[in-house]
């Protein structure tokens, strides 16, 4: 008889939610960015519900040491919607890639996923392709979106498969394309060792495309193109935060249904009953997010 395959490793999360956001003063003087509002949910709730729809149920949020208690507060330890938060700090920020550093322990050399904490992802297929690009055990995945200006951004060059990277730039002058690279990021267990081995670059950062040039440079690459219908939404700056939260409420008061709403990602995800959903409802009082977790607990999801 031959022995029983051993199951994979599970993939492990990372939103990386610090940072200053001094782009926002005086609103983020108090607090951080990612706690703020994204029309009626904190900000840090869509980058969590992307990873929960990937099927990433372990996963670790950084903040700053100032506001972890709140993070704590808001989020607790993650089982009222089926998964398992921990929390770590970034005392300054010393750039997107310092995630796997602080993070080497919690993820040792399982696949994983970081997110950053202020990114916005919604769309038709995103979750099977989430799912599909998680499945992938070796190498790295990056995705492209097309931008008219994609200057602020790490940039990707393609060849003319879509799925091969020629190039990858951070906030380049003159972008080679109109790609730009979204903050989430997949990578087998090979992530905190390489970016122990990244020095920091001329802006003093330990750069994210440092780390996928790593990867790029040893072939194992990988490039998504997210399609037209996919909203990738930025809240860096008020503007964005205003155009993300009309968004939100265009969506959701079209459909009647919520984005990122977790409770009811974790039932179709599985990982909790409609019993724990009744009972996380009370917490939320009158609001529109108790109210949706009442019908969720009651109806189900359609
Ligand atoms: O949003 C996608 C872009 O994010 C990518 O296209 C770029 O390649 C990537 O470098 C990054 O660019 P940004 O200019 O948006 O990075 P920023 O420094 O604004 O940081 C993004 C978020 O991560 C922000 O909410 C703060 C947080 N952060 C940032 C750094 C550098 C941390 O929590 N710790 C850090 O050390």
């Amino acid at each position: 008889m031959s022995a029983p395959l051993a199951a994979a490793p599970a993939r492990r999360g990372i939103i990386l939610a610090g940072g200053s956001g001094s782009r926002l003063f005086p609103l983020t003087l108090p607090f951080s960015k990612q706690l703020m509002p994204v029309y009626d949910k904190p900000m840090i709730y869509y980058p969590l519900s992307v990873l929960m729809l990937a099927g990433i149920r372990e996963i670790l949020v950084i903040t700053t040491p100032h506001d972890r208690p709140l993070f704590e507060r808001l989020l607790g330890d993650g089982s009222s919607y089926g998964i398992a938060l921990s929390y770590a700090t970034q005392d300054e920020p010393r750039g997107l890639a310092d995630a796997y550093r602080i993070g080497a322990d919690f993820v040792g050399t399982n696949p994983s996923c970081l997110i950053l904490g202020d990114n916005l992802f919604y769309g038709a297929y995103l979750t099977d392709m989430l799912v599909n690009v998680s499945a992938r055990t070796a190498g790295a995945t990056i995705f492209g979106y097309h931008v008219v200006d994609p200057r602020s951004y790490g940039v990707v060059e393609i060849d003319g498969t879509g799925t091969k990277a020629l190039s990858l730039e951070e906030k380049p002058e003159k972008p080679r394309s109109n790609l730009a690279i979204p903050g989430l990021y997949f990578y087998d267990g090979n992530a905190p060792a390489y970016a122990r081995e990244i020095t920091p670059s001329p802006r003093g950062e330990i750069e994210i495309t440092d780390l996928n040039r790593r990867y790029l440079a040893e072939g194992t690459l990988h490039v998504e193109v997210l399609s037209r219908g996919t909203a990738w939404l930025d809240t860096g700056t008020h503007e964005n935060l205003i155009e993300a939260a009309d968004y939100i409420r265009a969506v959701q008061n079209r459909q009647g249904l919520k984005v990122a709403c977790l409770e009811e990602i974790g039932l179709f995800r599985g990982w909790i009953d409609r019993e724990t959903i009744a009972k996380n409802a009370k917490a939320y009082g009158k609001s529109s997010y108790g109210e949706y977790l009442r019908m969720i607990a009651a109806e189900g999801v359609r």
